[in-house]
């Protein structure tokens, strides 16, 4: 694991920005996008940037079950208001979050995977160590699953709804074992709060009850922090 620990959001977007152009650069075609806070400064970055994503495709991590594409707390419009619409892509891909045949979503999902297998993915992490939306407890191979959320993802996402009631109580993600296969992965994370989950994902034991301990098997994974996030270094 690469750690770079920033003085703010700031440089540290400004090093994402950097190292998934260079990717780019490099011939990465196929960017797995992240929602949350964390990924916000980069997406700024790349849409006040000249850079053309058009030929490029995204695949997102994850969306909540129930929420149409036009929900405005749905991963779709997030994506929408904060990238796509100032910077599409050729194709961009987000589980079917309106579409309640889990089977359904779930094989499209993993065959757009197969088909598009993943150069960069952008990753936050839940300060309870899930990564997408896999809980503590997801096996390391997992691949895209409709999963139940707990009390502390709800409560943790709940600043983006009106209250925690209406936080939706399951969601698609992509499992670990899809996360992982990834050439390149770049973790951004801020704030005290995601200070232990940081620690455990860098120096605790490989296990499932913290989803994110699964990147330290990564080859190639770069975690982009400030420094309260490293607080517990
Ligand atoms: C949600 C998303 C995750 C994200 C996490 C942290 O649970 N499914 O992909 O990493 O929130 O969000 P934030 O970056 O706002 O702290």
């Amino acid at each position: 694991m690469k750690i770079l620990v920033t003085k703010n959001k700031e440089e540290a977007s400004q090093k994402a920005f950097k190292l998934l152009q260079t990717d780019i650069i490099n011939g990465a075609q196929v960017l797995g996008l992240a929602t949350g806070s964390s990924p916000l400064g980069l997406y700024q970055k790349m849409t006040s940037s000249s850079v053309d994503y058009s030929s490029l495709i995204s695949i997102n991590l994850d969306e909540y079950v129930g929420l149409k594409p036009t929900d405005p707390q749905s991963y779709h419009y997030f994506m929408e208001h904060h990238l796509f619409a100032q910077k599409p892509f050729a194709k961009s891909f987000i589980p079917d979050g309106s579409n309640l045949n889990a089977t359904e979503v779930i094989n499209h999902y993993n065959q757009i995977l197969a088909t598009y297998p993943i150069d960069t993915q952008i990753l936050g992490i839940g300060n309870n160590g899930h990564i997408g939306f896999n809980e503590p407890g997801t096996p390391f191979d997992s691949q895209t699953h409709k999963v139940k959320l707990t009390l502390a993802t709800i409560n943790a996402n709940a600043r983006f709804f009106t209250s925690s009631k209406d936080v939706p109580t399951e969601a698609y993600t992509m499992g670990i074992g899809s996360i992982i296969k990834a050439k390149h992965i770049i973790l951004l994370a801020f704030g005290e709060q995601k200070a232990d989950a940081i620690n455990k994902m860098i120096n605790g034991k490989v296990t499932t009850a913290v989803p994110a301990s699964a990147l330290q098997q990564h080859p190639n994974i770069t975690v982009i922090l400030d420094k309260q996030a490293a607080s517990k270094l």
